[in-house]
C-alpha cells in the first residue's frame, strides 16, 4: 500500500506552462479572431513536432513509449503488478485549422501532469498506466473523425484508414510511412481496464453557470456526408432560367432543408451544418456546374439519427431535382450515439465531489477518442470550462490554469481510484 490520493497534487504551473509551450508549435497569426491560434493538422510536420515535444516529455517523466501502425503512441507508467490491464488516460495533438490550445492538448498533457504528480509524490499505481496520443482525432485534413482512436477500437480498419487522401490526394499511408510510424505494434493494442479523457467543454454551458468540471455522460451519435451535385457551368445573363443546371442552388436548397429538419424539432436534440460548400467556377457571371458540400449531423438519440438521414436523402434529391442536377452521395463518418461507463463515471463524480468542486452532468455534442474507446472498455470524461462563451475550433477558444487543473485534478483521483493505490 503507497500513499493516499489524498495528498498527491497537481502542479497547475507546470500544466499551464507545458500547455504554453506546445501551442507555440502551430502556432498562427489569426486575423479574424484577433488572436494566435493553434495549426497542427493531423500527420503533417506541425503534428510530429508538436509529438515530439511531448515525447521528449513523455521520457524525462521515465515513461516508456511505444506507437502501433496507426501511428497511436502509448507512454507506459509500470504498475506494482505490470500483468494488468493498464488504466488508460488520452486524447489528441492534432488540431482543426483553426484551433485553440486546448482541444486534445489538455487531455494528454493532463495526463502527462498525472504521472508527473505520481513520480513527486513517489506513488507506483496497481495497475499500470499509459498516457495515449490519438492520431487524426479532428479529421479535418482526411475527412473521418476520431480516425486513430476508430483504427485502435477496431471500428475502422488500418488499410480503410491508410488508404483516405487529403484534398492534395496524399493518402493517411503515406504520411503514416513518412512519419516511420510503418514500424510500429499491430493495431488495435490489447484493452484498457478503463480509459479517461479531459477534454475543455467547447461549449457555453459550464462558464455559464459558474462551475467547475463537467461530468460527462455520453457522446452525440455523429454523421457526415459529403455531396457533389454536377450541372453545367453557363453564361449567368443569357441562359434562361429553365434551361439551367445550377449546382449551387442545389447545395442551397440542401442547406436550407437542414435548418428546416432541425428547426421542425422532429429529431430531438440534432444539430445541422453544412460546414463546407465548394463550387466551380465560382465567378459572377456563371452560373455554378460543381458544387462539393460536407454536411455534419449530430444527435443524442440512434432513432433521430436515423430518421434525420432519411430526411437528408430525400431533401438531396429533391435539390438535385429542382435544381436539374446530377448528384453522388458519400458517408465519410458515422458514429453511434455513446453512454459511458456508470463505474467510471462514479470514480470521476466521486473524484470532483471529494475535491470539493461544482459540477453537473452533461452529453458532448463534440466528438472525442473517449466515444471510440467506450466501445472497446470502460471510458469516460471530465470537461473544463471555456471562456468566452466556451468558443472552440477558433483561435479564441481559452480556459484558465485553475479550470485546467481542477479537471486533471479530477483525473488524477480517478486515475489512482481505478488503478489502485
Ligand atoms: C471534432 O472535434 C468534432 O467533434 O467534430
Ligand atoms: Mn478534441
Ligand atoms: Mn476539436
Ligand atoms: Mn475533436
Amino acid at each position: 500500500m503507497t500513499d493516499s490520493p489524498e495528498i498527491i497534487e497537481v502542479d497547475r504551473d507546470r500544466l499551464w506552462s507545458s500547455l504554453e509551450q506546445l501551442a507555440r508549435i502551430g502556432a498562427y497569426d489569426d486575423e479574424d479572431a484577433g488572436t494566435v491560434g493553434v495549426r497542427r493538422l493531423a500527420l503533417t510536420d506541425e503534428d510530429l513536432a508538436g509529438r515530439r515535444l511531448v515525447l521528449e516529455w513523455f521520457e524525462d517523466a521515465g515513461l516508456s513509449v511505444r506507437y502501433d501502425r496507426m501511428g497511436n503512441v502509448y507512454a507506459r507508467r509500470p504498475g506494482l503488478d505490470d500483468r494488468l490491464a493498464p488504466v488508460r488516460i488520452g486524447s489528441h495533438l492534432d488540431t482543426v485549422i483553426t484551433g485553440g490550445r486546448f482541444d486534445g492538448a489538455l487531455g494528454v498533457l493532463g495526463g502527462l501532469e498525472v504521472v508527473r504528480a505520481l513520480n513527486d509524490a513517489g506513488v507506483t499505481t496497481q495497475r499500470p498506466l499509459e498516457i495515449v496520443i490519438f492520431t487524426d482525432e479532428e479529421g479535418v485534413r482526411f475527412e473521418t473523425v476520431t480516425l486513430g482512436s476508430s483504427v485502435a477500437a477496431g471500428r475502422i480498419p488500418l488499410e480503410q484508414a491508410r488508404a483516405l487522401t487529403d484534398r492534395d490526394g496524399v493518402t493517411v499511408g503515406e504520411e503514416l510511412d513518412r512519419h516511420g510510424f510503418t514500424d510500429g505494434d499491430p493495431v488495435p493494442a490489447p484493452e484498457p481496464y478503463a480509459y479517461l479523457e479531459c477534454h475543455i467543454e467547447q461549449g457555453p454551458v459550464l462558464a455559464a453557470e459558474e462551475l467547475q468540471v463537467g461530468l460527462v455522460t455520453g457522446i452525440f451519435a455523429i454523421t457526415w456526408k459529403e455531396v457533389v451535385f454536377t450541372g453545367v457551368a453557363a453564361h449567368a445573363g443569357t441562359t434562361p432560367y429553365e434551361l439551367r443546371h445550377n449546382a449551387g442552388l442545389a447545395a442551397a436548397l440542401v442547406t436550407v432543408a437542414l435548418h428546416e429538419m432541425v428547426r421542425s424539432g422532429r429529431y430531438g436534440d440534432m444539430r445541422a451544418t453544412a460546414g463546407r460548400v465548394e463550387q466551380q467556377p465560382n465567378a459572377t457571371n456563371v452560373v455554378p456546374g460543381s458544387a462539393l458540400m460536407t454536411i455534419d449531423m449530430r444527435c443524442s438519440d440512434a432513432g433521430h439519427m436515423a430518421a434525420a438521414q432519411e430526411a437528408l436523402d430525400d431533401a438531396i434529391h429533391r435539390a438535385a431535382e429542382e435544381a436539374k442536377v446530377a448528384v453522388s452521395v458519400r458517408v465519410t463518418a458515422r458514429t453511434p450515439p455513446v453512454e459511458f461507463d456508470p463505474e467510471v463515471r462514479t470514480a470521476l463524480a466521486k473524484s470532483a465531489s471529494n475535491l470539493g468542486l461544482s459540477s453537473r452532468e452533461m452529453i458532448s455534442g463534440a466528438a472525442h477518442d473517449a466515444g471510440e474507446m467506450a466501445a472497446v472498455g470502460p471510458a469516460g470524461m471530465v470537461f473544463v470550462p471555456g471562456l468566452h462563451d466556451g468558443i472552440s475550433h477558433n483561435a479564441r477558444e481559452w480556459s484558465t490554469p485553475e479550470a485546467c487543473a481542477d479537471g486533471v485534478a479530477v483525473l488524477l483521483r480517478a486515475a489512482c481510484e481505478l488503478a489502485g493505490t
